[in-house]
């Protein structure tokens, strides 16, 4: 992750370094006081990001760095016990821990590259 000029934004990737219900990218927040992991990845065309932290136990989801969706590639899924998330909002739909969300960042596409807005809030 490189800084970008504009303070309010954070440089995350290339718009092309996620392929559609592909690998993700990993990054870094600073989120509740301290540095916490985060990924982002690319569905229907639309770029969305969440701490890489499972509702079920706050653990990262992904065993194979940035593999986040499931065989289906409609889910966003955690290795550990397979919760299951829309990868839309985080909502898991399935697994130990319905009903529950990943936390959400604001990442935007904008001139082919990814920023992080850390100051946007969901
Ligand atoms: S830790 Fe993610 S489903 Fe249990």
């Amino acid at each position: 992750m490189v800084e970008d000029n504009t303070p309010q934004r954070i440089r995350i990737c290339a718009g092309s370094e996620l392929p559609d219900r592909g690998l993700g990218v990993r990054f870094e927040v600073e989120w509740d006081g301290r540095t916490q992991a985060a990924f982002v990845v690319r569905y229907r065309g639309h770029v969305h990001a969440y701490l890489n932290s499972c509702a079920h136990i706050p653990i990262e989801l992904d065993y194979q760095p940035g593999d986040f969706f499931d065989l289906s590639q409609n889910y966003l899924v955690c290795a550990t016990h397979g919760a299951y998330y829309a990868p839309q909002t985080g909502l898991c739909l399935g697994g130990p821990c319905p009903g529950r969300h990943l936390t959400k960042l604001n990442v935007v596409e904008e001139d082919e590259q990814v920023f992080y807005y850390p100051a946007r809030k969901d």
